[in-house]
C-alpha cells in the first residue's frame, strides 16, 4: 500500500492591522502583512476572528502614541475570550516606548521598530513558542533587501519608500529619534521595483521618505531617481512627499518644468510663517526664503497645487509670530494643508520650554484652520469648468460612475457608464463638492 503525499491542510492564520500615521506606514503595513503572508497569515477586517492583531503606531504627536494605549486596553477582552490571540505593535511608538509597553501592557506578544520589518517571521515563531519577541535595534542590513516581493496591490497607484528617517533634527519633532538618520535605497533596486510594478498595472507611484528631497545614493538625487522612473514603460505619474525646504536643488525644481509624469503638487511643509519661530524651530530657513523656493517651483510649473503642514503653539509663539504665519498663507494661496497644535515630546529640544496657554493654542488653530480651509475650497471651486485627467481607482457608489484622482489630488467622481479601474482618462469638472469634484468624461 502507497502512503498518500497529500500535505495535510494547515488553515491560514489571520491578520488584522490597524495602521496610524503617515504613508510610510501604511506602505509598512502592506509590507509587513506580505512578510507574515510568507508564513501563512492572510489579511482580516475583523479583530473578532484574528489570530494576530497588529497596531502599526505613531509617535508624532502625543495623541497619537495615546490612541495605543487605549487600542490595547479595548483588545483585553478579545484576548481573553482567545488566548491564543497574539497582540504585536509596531511602528514609532513601538521604536520609542518597546520597553515600557512590554512592562505596562502584559497582553503584548510582540513589539517591532520600523527596522526591523524583516525579522517578523522568526519573531512570530518565537511567539508561537509561547515567549514574548521585541525588537528595536537599528540593525545594518536594509530591512527592504529582505522583505518577500510586493503582492498585495489594490489599484493602479501605490507607495514606495526610497528614503527614510532624518538628520535635520527640527526642535519640535521626534522623527530623528524614532526613525534614525538618513538611509537612501539604492536606485538599482528601486527602479527594479517600480518596473515591476508597472508590470503589474500600478501607473502612478508616490515615492515616500521622511525626508524624501535629500534622497542620495550611488550618485542619484531625487530628481534623477523621478527621471528615470518617468521613462519606465506604464510608469504615467510620479508624486513625491515629505520634502525640506532646503533641500529643493535646482534639478528637482527643474523636473518640475519638464517631466510630464511629474504631477503638478507639492506637499512642502513650512510650520510657521514667523522667522522668529522658525529659528527656535531649527528650520534653518526664513519665511521669504520658502517663498522664494515656492516662486522658482511655480515658475518651472504654474498650476502647481502647494501644500503644507502647521504647528501652531510652538513654545514662545507670540500673537505676533502667529499674525505672520496667517500673512504667509494669505501670500502662497494653500490648496490644502494640516495644521497641528503643538505637542511637547519627550527627549526633543523644545519639550524642555514652557507651553503657550493651551486656550490660546487652541484659538490660533482654529483661527489658522479657517483660513486654511476657504483656500482649499477657493482652489477646489475655481477647478470647475477646467480639463483635468483622471485616474480611475475605484467604481463609484453609484452605477455608471467612476471614483479617481486628478493631477492634483483631489478627489473626482466621473460620470462614465464603461469606465475601467486604472484608465486614466481627460474630464471636465462639473461641479466643486464638499470634499471632491464631479466630472464628466470626455470622449
Ligand atoms: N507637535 C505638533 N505637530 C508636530 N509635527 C511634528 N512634530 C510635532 C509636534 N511635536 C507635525 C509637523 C510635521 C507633521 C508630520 O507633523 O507639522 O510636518
Ligand atoms: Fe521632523 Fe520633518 Fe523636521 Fe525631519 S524635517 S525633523 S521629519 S519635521
Amino acid at each position: 500500500m502507497t502512503q498518500s503525499t497529500t500535505p495535510p491542510i494547515i488553515p491560514p492564520k489571520k491578520l488584522f492591522i490597524k495602521t496610524y500615521g503617515c504613508q510610510m506606514n501604511v506602505y509598512d503595513s502592506e509590507r509587513m502583512a506580505e512578510s507574515l503572508g510568507s508564513v501563512g497569515y492572510v489579511p482580516t477586517d475583523t479583530v473578532e476572528d484574528a489570530d494576530m492583531v497588529m497596531i502599526n503606531t505613531c509617535h508624532i504627536r502625543e495623541k497619537a502614541s495615546e490612541k495605543l494605549f487605549s487600542d490595547l486596553g479595548r483588545l483585553r477582552p478579545a484576548k481573553e475570550a482567545n488566548p491564543n490571540l497574539k497582540i504585536a505593535v509596531a511602528g514609532c511608538v513601538a521604536q520609542a516606548e518597546g520597553a515600557e509597553i512590554m512592562r505596562r501592557m502584559p497582553l503584548v506578544d510582540l513589539v517591532v521598530g520600523p527596522q526591523s520589518y524583516h525579522r517578523l517571521p522568526e519573531m512570530e515563531a518565537k511567539v508561537q513558542r509561547g515567549e514574548r519577541a521585541i525588537e528595536t535595534e537599528f540593525p545594518a542590513e536594509d530591512k527592504f533587501d529582505h522583505l518577500p516581493e510586493r503582492k498585495s496591490l489594490r489599484g493602479p497607484t501605490a507607495f514606495l519608500t526610497v528614503q527614510e528617517g532624518c538628520d535635520k533634527f527640527c526642535a519640535f519633532c521626534v522623527v530623528p529619534y524614532t526613525r534614525g538618520a538618513e538611509v537612501s535605497r539604492p536606485p538599482e533596486r528601486l527602479l527594479a521595483e517600480a518596473r515591476n510594478l508597472a508590470a503589474r498595472g500600478v501607473r502612478e507611484l508616490t515615492l515616500l521618505g521622511q525626508n524624501v528631497n535629500a534622497y542620495s545614493a550611488n550618485g542619484y538625487g531625487l530628481a534623477r531617481l523621478l527621471r528615470e522612473m518617468a521613462a519606465l514603460p506604464g510608469v504615467d505619474r510620479l508624486r513625491y512627499m515629505t520634502s525640506h525646504p532646503n533641500d529643493m536643488e535646482d534639478d528637482l525644481i527643474a523636473a518640475h518644468g519638464d517631466l510630464p509624469q511629474l504631477m503638478p503638487y507639492l506637499h512642502l511643509p513650512v510650520q510657521s510663517g514667523s522667522d522668529r519661530i522658525l529659528k527656535a524651530m531649527n528650520r534653518k530657513h526664513t519665511a521669504a526664503e520658502y517663498l522664494a523656493v515656492l516662486d522658482r517651483v511655480r515658475a518651472a510649473r504654474p498650476d502647481t497645487l502647494i501644500t503644507s503642514d502647521f504647528i501652531v503653539g510652538f513654545p514662545g509663539e507670540t500673537d505676533a509670530d502667529f499674525a505672520d504665519t496667517l500673512a504667509l498663507v494669505r501670500k502662497v494661496g494653500y490648496g490644502m494643508a494640516y495644521s497641528f497644535k503643538y505637542s511637547a515630546r519627550p527627549g526633543t529640544p523644545a519639550a524642555e520650554k514652557p507651553d503657550v496657554e493651551t486656550h490660546v493654542a487652541d484659538a490660533r488653530l482654529q483661527e489658522l484652520q479657517a483660513l486654511l480651509t476657504s483656500q482649499q475650497r477657493a482652489a477646489q471651486d475655481a477647478m470647475v469648468g477646467r480639463e483635468i485627467a483622471v485616474l480611475y481607482e475605484k467604481q463609484g457608489r453609484q452605477a455608471g460612475q467612476m471614483v479617481g484622482k486628478s493631477q492634483h489630488l483631489h478627489a473626482v467622481h466621473v460620470t462614465d457608464a464603461t469606465g475601467k479601474v486604472g484608465e486614466l482618462v481627460r474630464a471636465i469638472v462639473t461641479e466643486s463638492k464638499t470634499n471632491s469634484l464631479a466630472a464628466r468624461r470626455l470622449a
